[in-house]
Formats: C-alpha cells, sequence, structure tokens
C-alpha cells in the first residue's frame, strides 16, 4: 500500500492546512488585541493570555470565541501560551518583563508593540516624556523581544509629528489610531512570508513597497 493510502485523508488536511496562529498577551484594554483578532489576514488567533484576571482585554477576546487564560504566576501563564503551539506570541500591552528562559523557549517568535519611535522613550509614560523632553516626532514601534527593555529588533515603525497644541491625551489618541494600523500590517506580513523575522529581520518588494504607501517605515 502506498504510504498516503495508510494516511488518514484528514490527518493529510491538517498537514497541508497548517494555519499561522498567534497567541495575544495583554494586560488591560486590549484594543490593539482587539484589533488584531478583527483582522486575522493570513493568520488566526488561537487564544488570549492575561496576567490580570480583571483584563477588559479577556472579556472582548471571549465574545470572539478565542480561548482566554489569565494567570498571575508566569509559568503558568507561558505553559498555557507553549501549549497552543503558536507560531507568534504578541504582546499587547502586556505589563510584565519576558524572562530570559522564557524568550529562549520561543526563539524570535515573541513581538511586541511600544507606543515610542524606539530607540527614543523605551520604558513606560511615553506621550508624556515625548511632550515634555520637546519631542518634535513621536510614534509606535513594533520589535522583537529582547532580554531589555523594549530593545529588540525593530520590524516596523509608524510615526507622526507633534502638533503645537498637542496633550498627553490628543498625542496618546493619535499614536493609537497609528498602533492599530501598524500591527494587524505587521503580522499579517509576517503570517504571509512577505517578513521573515529569522535568522534576520528582511522585508519581500511588496512589503516594502506596501509599507512606503501606507507611511510605515521599515529598518
Ligand atoms: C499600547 O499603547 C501599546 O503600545 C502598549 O500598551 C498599550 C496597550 O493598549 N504596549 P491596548 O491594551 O492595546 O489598548
Amino acid at each position: 500500500m502506498p504510504l498516503c493510502a495508510a494516511i488518514p485523508v484528514c490527518y493529510i488536511c491538517l498537514m497541508i492546512a497548517h494555519r499561522f496562529s498567534a497567541v495575544i498577551v495583554i494586560s488591560g484594554r486590549g484594543s490593539n488585541m482587539k484589533r488584531l483578532i478583527e483582522t486575522q489576514d493570513g493568520y488566526c488567533v488561537s487564544g488570549v493570555a492575561s496576567n490580570r484576571s480583571a483584563a477588559p482585554g479577556l472579556a472582548i477576546a471571549q465574545g470572539h470565541d478565542i480561548p482566554i487564560f489569565s494567570a498571575a504566576q508566569k509559568p503558568e501563564l507561558w505553559d498555557w501560551i507553549a501549549s497552543k503551539a503558536p507560531d507568534l506570541v504578541l504582546l499587547a500591552g502586556y505589563m510584565q518583563i519576558v524572562a530570559p528562559e522564557t524568550i529562549a523557549k520561543f526563539p524570535r517568535k515573541i513581538i511586541n508593540i511600544h507606543p515610542a519611535l524606539l530607540p527614543a522613550l523605551p520604558g513606560l509614560d511615553t506621550h508624556g516624556r515625548a511632550l515634555r523632553e520637546g519631542h518634535k516626532r513621536h510614534g509606535v514601534t513594533v520589535h522583537i523581544v529582547d532580554c531589555g527593555v523594549d530593545t529588540g529588533e525593530i520590524i516596523a515603525q509608524a510615526g507622526l509629528d507633534i502638533e503645537t497644541n498637542e496633550t498627553e491625551e490628543s498625542l496618546a489618541a493619535r499614536v493609537l489610531a497609528l498602533e492599530h494600523q501598524l500591527y494587524p500590517w505587521v503580522v499579517s506580513n509576517i503570517a504571509k512570508g512577505e517578513i521573515s523575522l529569522s535568522p534576520t529581520v528582511t522585508f519581500s518588494a511588496a512589503a516594502r513597497n506596501d509599507a512606503t504607501q501606507r507611511g510605515f517605515l521599515l529598518p
């Protein structure tokens, strides 16, 4: 009997139809998570995890029939994420440092969105600091997570000019709108093979053209 005849049809389908999957990790409201779930272009969201059981984003994910999990303890949280065998882990407002041993378990597969134009303004309070320090440009960065705080390799950025009468609230709202465009774009392009993360971050010509048209900045 030929080998293929011995393999059940449904198993063949599963092997052929590998769906690129992502688990999203949040700590709070989950607006980036929501946008990633609504997009699911080329990828599927196979779970949402949070270190806070009260994170409002969890209920939103549940409303989309996405499996959710919360645990204050990091080993439990990351064991659940690993159980989903995701192609990518998407940090979206996850307010904890990822341990080096966890990063080693998901090499170049954990990415984060940070509300500033890295390497400027790593850490917290990016909008307030941008205003107080008199920055002229501000924006958002999607990057690979490494062992530092917001130091990982940059995948893509979107920027804006800070206006004269800008307040922290107006700036936060304008940056968030950019975040909601940039993060799903990056994930879709990784899922479709237009952006590679390993061994280095590289882009297809199509991804570069599309980024230029959308005003996104690539390294
Ligand atoms: C976003 O500004 C993101 O860049 C930062 O945390 C915030 C999360 O917002 N890492 P939300 O929970 O996605 O609405």
